[in-house]
């Protein structure tokens, strides 16, 4: 997206917060926000809190959560959408992410390819420590996200519900 709000690479920037302390996201807002102060990061110091946005309106957080041995690490998007799916979530429309960063940071390449697996048209938004805002079209992020045929019919852990692909 271009103009008034979006910088040179076409991201949506705004600063979060409208004068009466409300956002446009208020509820994932808060919601990441809580779950960036949970986040365990002993290793990078580097916090962050994701809230996933379900197609039925519901709210799933996650946190990342990092290990002694580095490559365990999970990161926030990827925890968020664990606790969705197994809630029975498979459809999303948006994410919400926090960190402490200068600026607003974009998933990893690991969790654009998790999130398109289910909703490859997720709206992603993301605030700095500041609370400087951009946001992004996953299929923007990952346009050529890796796919496999459809899953087995009549499978029902393979199954995704609601999927017309
Ligand atoms: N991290 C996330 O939680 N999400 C991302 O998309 C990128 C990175 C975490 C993993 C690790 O705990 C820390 O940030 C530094 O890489």
């Amino acid at each position: 997206m271009n103009g008034p709000g979006a910088d040179a690479r076409g991201r949506h920037t705004e600063n979060c917060m409208h004068e009466d302390g409300t956002t446009e996201a208020g509820s994932l807002r808060s919601l990441a926000l809580g779950a960036r102060d949970a986040a365990y990061a002993p290793y990078s110091g580097f916090r962050v809190g994701a809230c996933l946005e379900a197609a039925d309106g519901r709210y799933f957080v996650g946190c990342n959560v990092e290990n002694a041995s580095y490559p365990v690490t999970m990161c926030a998007e990827r925890v968020a959408l664990g606790a969705a799916v197994a809630a029975g979530a498979r459809q999303f429309r948006r994410i919400f992410l926090c960190t402490d960063a200068d600026s607003p940071v974009a998933p990893c390449g690991m969790c654009r390819q998790a999130l398109a697996e289910l909703s490859p048209e997720l709206e992603v938004e993301s605030e700095s420590g500041s609370g400087d805002r951009a946001s992004w079209k996953l299929s923007d992020l990952l346009p050529e996200r890796f796919a496999l045929l459809r899953p087995v019919s009549g499978s029902v852990s393979g199954s995704v519900r609601g999927d017309t692909r």
